[in-house]
């Protein structure tokens, strides 16, 4: 089970990123090659890949060739990739580090990050819209990033996230801004995944719930990591989100272990509309541990 998991996973990364590679490599002419530099900067640096890795297999245990899958695995990576970079700017986490290098806008500075991930958001339009499926279905999967990326999504959670610094929230709260900011996005991976495969409604249900359940297992994780996480191992700066209003805040650490165990356990469920679960279940179960 580890031999597939760790192989799968990595032929999935390696094929998303010499996707959105080459996408890129076709503009290296154009004259604005700054912007292109400072977009493939954070888009090639070393992330876990991990939502097209969901768009890839959902789309496999939805009956389809994972490949299909690849504009819209790309375009919410592109789309994560945004979020990042302006999340990591003075104005928002002011964070000097990412994926073990430093914040798009310490190397290019606050106009170039901002412009980027505007550019890198429009431009995962585009690349969805390139997929080979019957275009009704693509007009859906664009409806579907749209809605988990805007203002009902991720900016949306970045919005109240950012807005609850000055007090403490109820666990409510907290789950609201955590399927926003962060589900948000994997929602639309898994759901895009079963939309590339032309998959069943059952099958579009299942994925948004164990997406709806993963996204806050992986980002109490998150917020564990930033207290007993290491920099090195993380790449990105530890100890940063002391005034935000996290579940390890509320909760601690103990009991945060427990949560994300529960909803990791109430994803897998969800699994069983699937007949060849295994390596999600894999997935799902190693993230409960991960230390990056
Ligand atoms: C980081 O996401 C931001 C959160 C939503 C917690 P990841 O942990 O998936 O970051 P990368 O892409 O692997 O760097
Ligand atoms: C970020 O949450 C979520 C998005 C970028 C949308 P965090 O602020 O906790 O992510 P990290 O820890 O900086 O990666
Ligand atoms: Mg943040
Ligand atoms: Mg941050
Ligand atoms: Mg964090």
């Amino acid at each position: 089970m580890k031999q597939m998991l760790e192989q799968r996973t990595r032929e999935y990364r390696a094929y998303i990123e010499k996707f959105m590679a080459d996408y890129y490599a076709r503009f290296h002419d154009e004259p604005q090659r700054e912007l292109f530099e400072s977009m493939e900067y954070s888009l090639l640096a070393p992330g876990k890949r991990l939502r097209p890795v969901f768009a890839f297999e959902f789309c496999r245990m939805a009956g389809g060739d994972w490949k299909k899958a690849a504009p819209f695995a790309a375009a919410v990576e592109m789309i994560h990739n945004y979020s990042l970079i302006h999340d990591d700017l003075p104005c928002m986490d002011n964070d000097d580090y990412r994926r073990g290098r430093l914040t798009n806008h310490k190397v290019y500075g606050e106009t170039m990050a901002v412009l980027a991930g505007d550019a890198l958001l429009t431009d995962a339009f585009a690349v969805a819209a390139s997929a080979e499926i019957p275009g009704k279905d693509i007009a859906f999967a664009i409806q579907v990033l749209s809605e988990n990326a805007g203002s009902l999504g991720m900016v949306g959670g970045q919005v109240l996230d950012t807005q609850s610094e000055q007090r403490l929230l109820t666990e409510q709260e907290v789950l609201d801004i955590q399927s926003r900011k962060t589900g948000a996005l994997i929602n639309a991976a898994c759901v895009l995944g079963v939309i590339a495969a032309e998959g069943s409604e059952e099958q579009l249900q299942a994925a948004a719930c164990f997406a709806g359940a993963l996204g806050l297992a992986f980002q109490i994780r998150d917020d564990m990591l930033d207290v007993i996480g290491t920099q090195e191992e993380m790449g990105k700066g530890v100890g940063t989100d002391a005034n935000k209003n996290t579940f390890v805040r509320l909760y601690g650490l103990e009991k945060c272990e427990e949560l994300v165990q529960k909803y990791t356990d109430t994803a897998l469920e969800f699994l069983s509309v699937f007949p060849e679960n295994d390596y999600m279940r894999a997935l799902a179960l190693s993230l409960t541990t991960r230390t990056v």
